[in-house]
């Protein structure tokens, strides 16, 4: 993978833990500097301190992505102290499943401003740092779910499908500014998120994945890390399917 001269910054949210935890450590060993944003100190600077054991950089933000103005300000602040903000993986997200019926209006809002909104703060207020160096790489996690809908998840879906339309919008608005959107669609993944399903579920969930297992995280972290790439610079509004199969 062709690496360029300048130390490139990287903004990765949902930092702590899960995908967004294997992204920052991949992006590190890659050479960028990766930001670590989460909502609890303790998680980001024990992944602070193992990056920088392994030979990378990274700092901490501390910052709910569903507050626009604390993320709209910690993106800011990372491009003024870090002097540029070159790759932005917008990756934090949660789950409140349950059938339509009964499904609130607050579950609805919550994952559409935590998994959706969030993701358009974010990638407004990286615009501008990035064309300012017309070089820009945004990757949005959606799921595989927004794509082939799936019960008990109509809030869920709703977000993750719009996520896909948002990074097309925003690949067209940006295309010839040098700034990419693309978007990583996991199937179901070995995480916190999928660890407390029932067991029937998650043999549900192995049925219809072509290739009858979960997916692992760097396995996303490597779709995500070719996004964000010197490489893909001629590759922007795709979607990229990590799931066994699933959708396809
Ligand atoms: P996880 O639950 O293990 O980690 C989620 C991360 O987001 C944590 O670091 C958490 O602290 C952070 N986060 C949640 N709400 C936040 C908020 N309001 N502000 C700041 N940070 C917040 O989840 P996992 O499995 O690693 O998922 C990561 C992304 O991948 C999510 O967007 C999820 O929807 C997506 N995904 C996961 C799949 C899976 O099977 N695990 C499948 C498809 C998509």
């Amino acid at each position: 993978m062709g690496m360029s001269e300048v130390k490139r910054v990287a903004f990765v949210t949902g930092a702590s833990r899960g995908i967004g935890r294997a992204v920052a450590e991949r992006l590190a060993r890659e050479g960028r500097h990766v930001v670590l944003v989460s909502r609890t100190a303790g998680p980001l600077n024990d992944l602070r301190a193992s990056i920088e054991a392994a030979g990378g950089s990274a700092s901490t933000v501390c910052c709910d992505v569903g507050d626009s103005a604390a993320l709209t300000d910690a993106i800011a602040e990372t491009a003024r102290t870090l002097g540029r903000l070159d790759i932005l993986v917008n990756n934090a997200g949660i789950t409140r499943d349950g059938l339509m019926l009964r499904m609130s209006d607050e579950d609805f809002d919550e994952v559409i401003r935590v998994n959706l909104r969030s993701a358009f703060i974010a990638c407004r207020a990286a615009a501008r740092p990035m064309m300012s160096n017309r070089w820009g790489r945004i990757v949005n996690i959606s799921s595989i779910s927004g794509r082939i809908g799936r019960a008990a998840q109509v809030n869920y879906c709703a977000a993750k499908s719009g996520l896909i339309g948002m990074t097309k919008a925003i690949a067209k608005e940006f295309a010839t500014k040098g700034i990419t959107a693309n978007v990583v669609a996991p199937g179901f993944i070995e995480t916190d998120m999928t660890a407390d399903l029932p067991e029937a579920i998650k043999e549900e969930a192995r049925n219809i994945t072509p290739m009858r297992r979960f997916g692992q995280v760097r396995e996303i972290a490597a779709a995500v890390a070719y996004f964000a790439s010197e490489d893909a610079g001629f590759v922007t509004g795709e979607v990229l399917a990590v799931a066994g199969g699933m959708g396809m």
